[in-house]
C-alpha cells in the first residue's frame, strides 16, 4: 500500500460489523418433515400444530418481526430419534417437545424472557 493510497480499513470494518448484526433477536426452526405413512417423522407428532401455536403464541405476545423473534418450518433437522424437535438461534438451543403446554413455556419462558426450558432440552447425542 503506498502512502498514496487511502486506508479502507474502518470502512470495511463497519461492513463487516454491520453484516453480523442478526436480523432476528431470535430464529426459531420447528421440523415439520413428513415422511411415508409408518415412517416415524416430527409430523405424525404434530409438529405442524406446535409451529402454528408457536406462531401464534409469538405474534400475540408482539413479538414477531424483525430485531424480535422468527418461527419458521424446517424440513429434517437430521435429529428424528428426539423429535418432535425445534431449534432456537442464535444459541442454538434444541428442543423436544410433547404437547401445547410445552411450546407455551419455550415461548414464555425463552422466547419472551431468554431462560431456557432445560427440562425440554434434546439429549445431546439425539440423532437421526
Ligand atoms: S423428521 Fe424431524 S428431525 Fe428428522
Amino acid at each position: 500500500m503506498s502512502q498514496n493510497t487511502p486506508n479502507r480499513m474502518p470502512e470495511v470494518a463497519v461492513k463487516a460489523a454491520s453484516s453480523t448484526a442478526s436480523y432476528y433477536e431470535r430464529h426459531v426452526f420447528f421440523c415439520v418433515n413428513e415422511r411415508k405413512p409408518h415412517e416415524d417423522c416430527c409430523a405424525q407428532h404434530q409438529a405442524m400444530q406446535a409451529f402454528e401455536q408457536c406462531k401464534s403464541l409469538v405474534k400475540a405476545a408482539g413479538l414477531a418481526g424483525p430485531g424480535q423473534v422468527r418461527v419458521n418450518k424446517a424440513g429434517c433437522l437430521d435429529r428424528c430419534a428426539a423429535g418432535p424437535v425445534a431449534v432456537v438461534y442464535p444459541e442454538a438451543v434444541w428442543y423436544s417437545y410433547v404437547d401445547a403446554h410445552d411450546i407455551e413455556e419455550i415461548v414464555t419462558s425463552h422466547l419472551k424472557n431468554g431462560q431456557i426450558v432445560t427440562r425440554l432440552l434434546t439429549p445431546p447425542e439425539a440423532g437421526r
